[in-house]
């Protein structure tokens, strides 16, 4: 199966990626991730990327649809993808369906994530994740039960460089316009799944889970 969680910076697409990933059995890849760990790898890539992502502006197509079409063509993605934050412009998801009809296959569903802009600002600004194992935190609706420190591996807790509040807002700026045409791009392929994703996050799991119900990996959907 191939999925996409669609949604604003703090929707919660790397909250239920992990979990979705794990539950079905899928590889999952956050462009973001990547560009962070190239970003402290020193690499030239990952130090282009920081200059884009410290303004809350994209990374150009060119440098992220590479690197994202490589990653998926490894022997590890095959057991199925759980893309988050990838596509993020048109000319990325046509570049993925692309590559993907190449292999014989393609997205089999987009889940769109959709949360109030009012909450997350907040969301954003106290979230902390590991730096060690990635797993993702709040200050007040998910603290660690001790300040600092990753429950899961005993890593250390770090905060994002652009979870500030002013690159925050750029953010959502830069995010709006392109999440309702990806929205609209998806939808048009009749494999769009609008998710309300306020309250509980385990919740807003069994909401995602349902919407998979009627999903089978490669089908050729009207
Ligand atoms: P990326 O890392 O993907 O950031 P983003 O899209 O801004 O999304 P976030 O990771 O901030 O939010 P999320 O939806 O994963 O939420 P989370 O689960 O952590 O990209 C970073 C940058 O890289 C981009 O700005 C861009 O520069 C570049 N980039 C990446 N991909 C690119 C691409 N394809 N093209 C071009 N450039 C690209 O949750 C957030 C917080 O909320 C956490 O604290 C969490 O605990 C909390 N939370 C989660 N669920 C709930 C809930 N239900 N209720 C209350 N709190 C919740
Ligand atoms: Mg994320
Ligand atoms: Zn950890």
């Amino acid at each position: 199966m191939r999925l996409i969680l669609l949604g604003l910076p703090g929707a919660g697409k790397g909250t239920q990626a992990k979990i979705l990933a794990k539950e079905k059995g899928l590889l999952h890849i956050s462009t973001g991730d990547m560009f962070r760990e190239a970003a402290a790898e020193g690499t030239e890539l990952g130090l282009k990327a920081q200059e884009f992502m410290k303004a809350g502006a994209l990374v150009p197509d060119e440098v992220t649809i590479g690197m994202l079409l490589e990653r998926i063509e490894k022997p590890d993605a095959q057991v199925g993808l759980m893309l988050d934050g990838f596509p993020r412009t048109i000319p990325q998801a046509e570049a993925l369906d692309a590559a993907l009809a190449k292999q014989g296959s393609q997205i089999d569903a987009v889940l769109y994530i959709v949360v109030p802009e009012s909450e997350l600002m907040e969301r954003l600004t106290g979230r902390w994740s590991c730096s060690q194992c990635g797993a993702i935190y709040h200050n007040q609706t998910k603290p660690p039960k001790a300040a600092g420190v990753c429950d899961e591996c005993g890593g250390k807790l770090t905060q994002r460089a652009d979870d500030q509040p002013d690159t925050v807002k750029a953010r959502l700026d830069t995010n709006r316009a392109w999440t309702e045409q990806l929205a609209d791009f998806y939808s048009k392929q009749g494999k769009l799944h609008e998710i309300d994703g306020t309250g509980d996050p385990s919740d807003i799991t069994k909401r995602l889970l349902s919407a998979l119900e009627g999903v089978s990996a490669g089908s050729e959907k009207a």
